[in-house]
């Protein structure tokens, strides 16, 4: 299985900002000896850059997919995007359960499960988050809430559970450059891989994405890891060269 590379740009970007990032991301990708070899890649964009994402990279092998999905179908909800308009811009991906949507958005693990469904529904791949804060870590709670927030996820889903992507993301090591070492990461992706084993008789072919200050330095050895099957990156996503050496170091 390739691994899976996505970028979370989250609420940065311009039109033209955009789409000086995305050319050289293009550039160095035709460039290098063997394309992207062992990584499939997305960039996931804010909503509003979907259209420019698609025509940018409709005929190249980066995909696209949006930040967040609304957990209703479609109706009077100002301001919310449904997975079928996502669909219609060709989106691959919807991340939904991010660490910064539950936080300021009061996201439950409810909530991140209907979403997770609504994007199934729609045939867009949810890249579901987990992960626990810092004193969730330190007071020994890591793996209880992992499990909580996925097996809310595959309770809801179901029998589609292969189908989604997950992340692990430790709230701690988001945008911070605290990384989480490789066997740190590796033993949560571990007791992730067992939940859906569980669910599961597919579960290997589910990626579990690690994301938290992945950079080009940290990449190779994270990626190396059995059960780490990518990476979520999101600061060295809006750097084209970062972005590339980390889809280089995936083996
Ligand atoms: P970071 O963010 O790579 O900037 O730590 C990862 C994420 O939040 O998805």
């Amino acid at each position: 299985m390739n691994k899976l590379i996505v970028g979370n740009w989250k609420m940065n970007g311009s039109l033209a900002g955009n789409e000086s990032l995305v050319r050289t991301m293009l550039d160095g990708l035709a460039a290098a000896p063997a394309p992207a070899p062992h990584a499939d890649l997305a960039l996931c964009a804010p909503a509003v850059y979907l259209a420019q994402l698609q025509g940018l990279l409709k005929a190249s092998p980066i995909a696209w997919g949006a930040q967040d999905v609304s957990a209703h179908e479609q109706g009077a909800y100002t301001g919310e995007v449904a997975a079928g308009m996502l669909k219609d811009f060709a989106c691959r991906y919807a991340i939904v359960g991010h660490s910064e949507r539950r936080q300021y958005h009061g996201e439950t693990d409810d909530t991140v499960a209907t979403k997770a469904q609504r994007a199934l529904a729609a045939g867009v791949t949810p890249i579901v988050c987990v992960g626990e804060t810092l004193t969730q870590r330190e007071t020994g709670q890591t793996e209880s809430v992992v499990k909580r927030q996925l097996a809310a996820v595959i309770h809801t889903v179901g029998h589609c559970i292969t189908e989604i992507v997950v992340a692990y993301e430790p709230v701690w090591a988001i945008g911070t450059g605290k990384t989480a070492t490789p066997e740190m990461a590796q033993e949560v992706h571990a007791v992730l891989r067992a939940q859906l084993a569980a669910a599961s008789t597919h579960a290997k072919r589910v990626h579990i994405l690690y994301g938290g200050s992945m950079n080009g330095a940290n990449a190779a050895s994270l990626l190396a890891q059995p059960d780490i099957d990518g990476g979520l990156i999101g600061g060295a996503s809006l750097k084209a060269v970062d972005f590339l050496q980390i889809a280089a170091a995936a083996r």
